[in-house]
């Protein structure tokens, strides 16, 4: 007998790829903004929670500086979702890259995270999982609620663009373990430029579904966001 609600995403057959490699330039701070304090917990640790607790979490392969393996394994405590570590490359892709390498072969999804988005949702998670699985590569992102002007160097506008087709991007990015190695085989071969893990795909030519996520599922990147992920984190504990 067929149930709507039951996932298509096997148990156990998802590997993470959590990345927390970066500097935090823009946040100025005297640590990389995934390890500073969100209402007294480390930044990183939000999401690998969620993760832990996803029974379609094979595995998380924590992408960071090896001084900071100590943040993620002091608190793995009894999970069943295996730990992995992966050394931070120059860029973003790079530091994907790695993960990727690191990731089981029997994977059947890769999800990449920014550790700097705390406060996914495990709903929202399981979206973008089930529709990479049907698609083979699907990413969380918000229909941009802004209007959007392009400028040129002078700063003059130059046109306006049409909202209604504008999303914005968030992660988790889900791809299919050898669609994101091919479309790395593809970059790395003609020095292809990319800002996220599905433009990789998209030079592929291959379809990327996006998943209608959640606003909340904000990016830390300056000391102001950190005040809204507490306000956020606050709201949704019950305070008035
Ligand atoms: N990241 C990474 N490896 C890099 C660069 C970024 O793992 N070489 C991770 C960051 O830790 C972050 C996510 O990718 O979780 C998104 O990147 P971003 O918000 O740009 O973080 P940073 O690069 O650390 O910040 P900044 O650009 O301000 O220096
Ligand atoms: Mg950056």
């Amino acid at each position: 007998q067929e149930s709507k609600s039951e996932s298509p995403v096997k148990e156990r057959s998802v590997s993470v790829v959590l990345l927390a490699g970066g500097k935090g330039k823009r946040m100025g701070a005297n640590m990389p903004k995934q390890y500073l304090p969100l209402l007294g917990q480390p930044i990183a640790l939000y999401s690998f929670y969620t993760f832990t607790q996803m029974l379609e979490v094979k595995e998380i392969v924590v992408v960071c500086d090896p001084s900071y393996k100590d943040v993620f394994e002091d608190v793995k405590g009894n999970s069943q979702v295996q730990l992995k570590f992966a050394l931070p490359g120059k860029e973003r892709q790079d530091s994907v890259y790695n993960g990727l390498q690191a990731v089981d072969s029997n994977s059947e999804l890769v999800c990449v995270h920014d550790s700097a988005r705390p406060l996914v949702l495990q709903g929202d998670v399981q979206k973008v999982l089930k529709d990479g699985l049907l698609n083979g590569a699907a990413v969380l992102g918000v229909p941009v609620k802004a209007t959007i002007k392009e400028a040129n160097t002078e700063s003059f506008v130059v046109r306006t663009l049409d909202r209604k087709t504008l999303w914005e991007m968030q992660t988790p990015q889900v791809i299919k373990p050898n669609l994101l190695r091919e479309g790395f085989e593809l970059v790395n071969r003609e020095g292809l430029e990319v800002t996220d893990d599905v433009s990789i795909v998209e030079h592929l030519k291959h379809p990327v579904y996006i998943t209608e996520g959640s606003y909340t599922n904000i990016k830390v990147t300056t000391p102001d966001d950190l005040l809204l992920a507490e306000r956020i984190l606050n709201i949704n504990s019950g305070e008035s």
